[in-house]
């Protein structure tokens, strides 16, 4: 899914990439397979105000708006609904567009410390609600709320955020968020797009692609993008990366090896392709590898 944010208020940049996955994860459950896109604003309680006020007649601030494009068939959402999806297709954004979702930076911190979970999660679980809007999803009937909840859950679950706190995050969903990853590539001289989903033990997945340079040499691999991403973020205990490509398995190379190395010798590699899904352990593709323990062992 493309973001398209306009962002007035300063947020912790953590929140995009876990806000990312969730939209990733959004069209993957919902099983759509056209390129979507989305208007995401980041503002304070007076502009929410305004909008609520002059789209909606309510002079009060709220947690999250969403505008959807498309208006769905009654009883439908976006999933069996790609002819209709289609329609919406905005050549700028070279993607169907569903909708603007407005999210309140003031409600997001409030209710965070309501919940007593993070910001980020917040952040993200309201993404996660006004997207399921966007998809034709609603909250009226009873039937439909279930509907509704079952969704977020299945999305919050796939980014390590399920309401138990469970590290729920499935080698399905992670090599979903890699196959959505691999859409972002920078590739445009070797043509080989290639994504990645790195699982943190604590639940939360980094996300990657490759970016080639004109200088060629330059180019970062999809892998080490993952890795630096979670890295610069604060986290270093990883237990999976999952690799997408189109034609050929994506074992990672020599290079990306060793730097997963670094961090987690015992780390899961799951590579998908055209379809299928293979899976090997680090060590075995790197046997005998050197790493930070072989600086530190015989030095007593
Ligand atoms: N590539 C990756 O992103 N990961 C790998 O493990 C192998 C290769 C990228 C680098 C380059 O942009 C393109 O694939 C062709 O080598």
């Amino acid at each position: 899914m493309k973001i398209l944010w306009q962002m007035e208020v300063q947020t912790d940049p953590a929140w995009f990439s876990l806000m990312q996955a969730a939209a990733d994860c959004a069209l993957w459950r919902e099983g759509i397979r056209e390129h979507c896109a989305v208007n995401v604003r980041l503002c304070d309680d007076a502009a929410i105000q305004a909008v609520n006020r002059e789209q909606r007649s309510l002079d009060r601030a709220t947690d999250v708006l969403s505008f959807p494009i498309i208006r769905y068939p009654q009883g439908k959402t976006a999933g069996s609904c790609g002819r209709l999806l289609r329609t919406a297709y905005d050549d700028e954004a070279e993607a169907c567009m569903l909708g603007d979702i407005i999210i309140s930076v003031d409600h997001v911190l409030q209710q965070a410390a309501e919940y007593g979970h993070s910001p980020t999660r917040e952040a993200a679980y309201l993404l996660t609600h006004g997207l399921c809007h966007l998809m034709g999803y609603d909250h009226i009937e009873e039937a439909d709320q279930r509907r509704m909840r079952a969704m977020e859950e299945r999305i919050l679950s796939d980014i390590g955020c399920s309401r138990d706190g469970g590290q729920t995050v499935s080698d399905e969903a992670l090599l979903a968020l890699a196959r959505a990853a691999r859409e972002r590539s920078y590739s445009p001289y070797s043509g080989f797009a290639v994504g990645a989903a790195l699982l943190c033990a604590d639940g939360r997945v980094y996300q990657g692609c490759n970016i080639e340079n004109a200088s060629f040499g330059l180019t970062n691999c999809a892998e080490r993008t993952a890795v630096f991403k979670a890295v610069s973020e604060g986290e270093m205990d990883f237990v999976a990366i999952a690799i997408a490509s189109e034609k050929t398995a994506p074992w990672p190379c020599g290079a990306c090896r060793q730097v997963l190395n670094e961090f987690a010798p015992n780390l899961r590699v799951l590579v998908t392709w055209d379809g299928q899904v293979d899976e090997a352990p680090l060590q075995t593709l790197l046997p005998h590898g050197f790493g930070p323990k072989e600086l530190t062992d015989g030095q007593e």
